[in-house]
């Protein structure tokens, strides 16, 4: 039987903080928390979910390098870097791979230089604002993207 295509969950800078990080903003679920139900929910949607998080732009954009080779799909909260990384964004837009940006809080309610973001330039959509259901939501996104590819 052919292997089920592969998600890349990407986390950026402070992400591994979950839990305890400001959790009036960003709630009291882990990174772990949100890998594990990316896991699970992802093999609900027939996905296979590979899980990275790192602090430096550089292993980040080495992570998108990397995920060209067997992934069909990015997901990613770039944390911080979203709004000051063109390497990031220039990494995604390199892979040429469908990418869902994810955010845990609603940037656009915070401080202004949180509005922009530009990794979102290089995203088939945006999700914001709905916690760590926001990642479920971007692999349902994620699923839906690539059936429509496959023009099924
Ligand atoms: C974040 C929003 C960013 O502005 C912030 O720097 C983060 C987390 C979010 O998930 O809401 O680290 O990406």
């Amino acid at each position: 039987m052919a292997k089920s295509p592969k998600i890349l969950v990407l986390n950026g800078p402070n992400l591994n903080m979950l839990g305890t990080r400001q959790p009036e903003i960003y709630g009291r679920t882990t990174l772990a928390d949100i890998e594990a139900r990316c896991h699970e929910h992802g093999k609900s949607l027939g996905l296979r979910v590979e899980c990275a998080q790192s602090n430096s732009e550089g292993a980040l954009v080495d992570s998108i390098q990397a995920a060209r080779r067997d992934c069909v799909g990015i997901v990613i909260n770039p944390g911080a870097y979203s709004h000051t990384s063109v390497a990031i964004l220039d990494a995604l837009l390199a892979s040429g791979l469908p990418v869902i940006e994810v955010h845990l809080s609603n940037i656009h309610q915070r401080e202004a230089f949180r509005h922009k973001s530009y990794v979102s330039q290089a995203a088939n959509g945006v999700l914001c604002g709905f916690g760590a259901a926001g990642y479920d939501m971007a692999l349902e996104a994620m699923a839906r993207q690539l059936q429509d590819e496959q023009g099924t």
